[in-house]
């Protein structure tokens, strides 16, 4: 790092409360301290080394959560350059499936999912001398989890020494200083850069946003959904273009970050930008061309294209080229994307909520919360000056909630109880959560898992089956199909279960871009099987698996050779998992070396199996494999291609992604589907679906029915 760097960073406002921070952290009678202070005052990537720096850590090490994995991997980065040190030495990152670590990292930063996690095999989390969690405000729920954990080994004196620091830009301090009754509060003052916020005004609105270069937009709008869609996908192009042909001096440099709910909006904002590129030119004078770039970001992007937006983009004569990037809320927090002068806020994410008693995931289009339009203006003015302009009015946003709906009160609690359940949290009346589910969702989700197998009926104890599924870190009903297959029953069909469900744990493997989606499905053709989108995954990933170029397989089947890579990975973690649990069953007393013969035994005997079975039999083996998690998945054909969930009684669509869109006569004539899952936007869909008969979904229906 040079020298300028590290002037700049001792500059940063938390430096001035650096001595009220080293007291309260030497004070032994404090054990939580609470962090406050505006977004880029040096929260994140500060703390973690004023401790480092000034406390000895023994053997123990510094942890800060991270409620997204890209927030921990370009942070843990970050701080990395700080120390002149490579990631993966004294500073690490751990993420679901990823990790940069070593003996000597020392500040270890994670996403709050992979601490929870870890709680499962060492429960007092004693590799940890510091724990910071941060953006609490978020209230994600593995950051619930993880504070009423820390409370109870500090408060129940199961650890003595733990220091918890909890930090965020925008918290109502008081609840978490009764949570955790602490005194101990500390406001850092002040930011280094100015941010200016515009709202639109009713009145106004045609000033600031009205395309006033008479560029059009082409959107369908079919009902009053599409309309709110087109209306800020509208506002965001219109503002994007204000900014770049702005012939303002200072509108003429700096990269613009746009917050737009999802994917689609996203792709739809990407292809308007890359159309218009043309006749933008021709409005400007002669020569004078703009050169932008446009990079989307969105969860399930693979996470190299993600951290494309860190980098920046060149031309040919090596000059940066100004970037506009499109992201959903997960640039909303902790993220420091250089050279960002403008954001761009639709004034929209979004959110996850589950309906229990439909048994239904949805994720709708909601307004953001004030937080949020704070955290967004705050990926601005990080390292100079920075513009927001706000695309609702000054009124809309004194309407906007204070904060989201924590998510511990919103999502399906299946995957947190089993992991409770797991580390040993069992009486859910006795937890202290900062906010408690009402009892219902988690009688919900005690019905799921005794219905998984998880949990025993009378006692409602973790079964042995449970604690199994419990190591895989994923969803349990993924878990359970997992293990299924490691039955005599299922074995052959071992590899392609775990292969499809790499997949469905990886990012899209598709890459679709509109104008070629035709000329993309005949060379697709022969991977697809017409009644199946599981069984069309499992083919495209076995024969990646089997190919020497990749590169190039991918780049011919229009498939993302990052995504698949990802999946390979995934395959591989999954499979050594599993070993583990075999062996643990069958083996618990052998040595080391005969579990390694007895690997390389049993991938024997699963090889001959598989060659001497013939395809159908084994496409009908996977399937019932996947019914025996998927059993409440199911829907049965109603009329119109309408398919009606089993349980919770939805009309759903088949998703237009699915293969079973080519052929919709099949799913008459099957009368069953199982769907991976079911989303909502304007309709209902079912995603990732395989056809199956009566008679196959009859076996499993009647076999759970009293959970249904
Ligand atoms: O956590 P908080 O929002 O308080 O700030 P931070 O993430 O610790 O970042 C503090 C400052 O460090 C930012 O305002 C940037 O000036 C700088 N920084 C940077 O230049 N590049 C990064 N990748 C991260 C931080
Ligand atoms: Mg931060």
């Amino acid at each position: 790092m040079n020298q300028n760097m590290k002037a700049q960073i001792l500059h940063l406002p938390i430096y001035q409360n650096k001595q009220e921070i080293l007291n309260l952290i030497k004070n032994p009678e404090i054990s939580v301290l609470i962090i406050m202070g505006e977004t880029g005052c040096g929260k994140t990537t500060q703390v973690p080394k004023i401790l480092y720096e000034n406390f000895p850590l023994d053997n123990q090490m510094i942890c800060i959560t991270q409620p997204r994995r890209i927030a921990a991997i370009s942070i843990s980065e970050r701080v990395a350059e700080e120390m002149d040190s490579k990631i993966g030495d004294l500073v690490g990152y751990s993420v679901r499936f990823k990790e940069k670590m070593s003996k000597r990292t020392k500040i270890k930063f994670v996403t709050d999912g992979m601490l929870v996690r870890e709680c499962i095999l060492d429960k007092k989390l004693s590799k940890y001398k510091y724990i910071i969690l941060d953006e609490i405000h978020e209230r994600s729920i593995h950051t619930d989890i993880l504070m009423m954990i820390c409370k109870d080994l500090i408060i129940n004196k199961k650890r003595n020494d733990l220091k918890l620091i909890i930090m965020s830009a925008t918290l109502d301090p008081k609840k978490f200083m009764e949570y955790f009754n602490t005194e101990a509060l500390i406001k850092i003052q002040g930011r280094k850069f100015p941010i200016k916020v515009y709202n639109i005004s009713e009145e106004k609105e045609e000033n600031i946003y009205n395309n006033k270069n008479n560029i059009t937009i082409e959107k369908k709008i079919e009902n009053d959904y599409y309309d709110l869609i087109s209306k800020y996908i509208d506002r965001c192009l219109n503002c994007i273009l204000q900014i770049i042909l702005s012939q303002n001096e200072q509108d003429k440099t700096g990269d613009i970050l746009v917050f737009l709910p999802g994917q689609e909006d996203i792709e739809d904002l990407q292809e308007l930008l890359k159309s218009k590129k043309e006749e933008i030119n021709s409005l400007l004078p002669n020569g004078n061309n703009i050169e932008y770039k446009v990079l989307p970001l969105f969860g399930s992007l693979p996470s190299n294209l993600q951290l494309k937006i860190f980098r920046p983009i060149k031309n040919k004569k090596g000059k940066n080229i100004r970037k506009i990037i499109l992201s959903t809320n997960i640039a909303e927090t902790s993220l420091t994307i250089k050279n960002i002068k403008y954001i761009i806020d639709s004034g929209f994410f979004k959110m996850r909520k589950f309906y229990h008693k439909l048994n239904i995931d949805t994720l709708k289009v909601t307004k953001i919360s004030k937080n949020s339009a704070l955290q967004r203006a705050g990926r601005a003015g990080r390292e100079s000056a920075g513009i927001c302009y706000r695309l609702y009015t000054q009124e809309e946003y004194n309407n906007f909630l204070d904060q989201n709906e924590p998510e511990i009160l919103r999502i399906n609690l299946r995957n947190i109880c089993l992991q409770l359940f797991s580390i040993g949290y069992n009486n859910f009346n006795e937890i202290n959560f900062i906010d408690k589910p009402p009892l219902d969702n988690f009688n919900n989700a005690f019905e799921d898992l005794i219905s998984l197998g998880a949990l025993d009926k009378e006692s409602k104890n973790i079964t042995s089956l449970g604690r199994k599924m419990a190591i895989l870190p994923m969803d349990p009903i993924y878990s359970l199909i997992l293990i299924n297959s490691l039955d005599n029953k299922y074995r052959q069909v071992f590899d392609d279960i775990v292969a499809i469900i790499s997949v469905l744990q990886s990012d899209n493997i598709f890459y679709n871009p509109n104008n070629l989606r035709e000329k993309i499905e005949k060379i697709r053709e022969r991977f697809l099987d017409p009644i199946s989108d599981h069984l069309s995954l499992r083919n495209i990933f076995m024969e990646y698996k089997r190919t020497v170029n990749r590169e190039k397989f991918c780049k011919e089947n229009f498939l993302n050779d990052k995504a698949l890579a990802k999946s390979m990975e995934i395959y591989k973690q999954i499979k050594e998992y599993l070993e583990k649990i075999f062996y643990d069953e069958f083996n618990k007393k052998n040595s080391e070396t005969q579990i390694e013969e007895k690997i390389e035994e049993i991938d024997n005997y699963l090889n001959e199996m598989k060659n001497k079975e013939k395809n159908e039999d084994k496409n009908e083996l996977i399937i019932n494999c996947l019914l025996s998690g998927y059993f409440n998945n199911i829907a049965k054909y109603s009329n119109d291609n309408f398919f009606e969930t089993v349980k919770g009684n939805q009309l759903c669509k088949i998703h237009p992604t699915s293969v079973l869109i080519k052929k919709p006569k099949l799913g008459k004539q099957y009368g069953y589907v199982i769907f991976n899952e079911m989303i909502i936007t304007s309709k209902k869909y079912l995603k990732c679906c395989t056809l199956i008969t009566q008679q196959q979904a009859d076996k499993f229906i009647s076999k759970n029915k009293k959970f249904i």
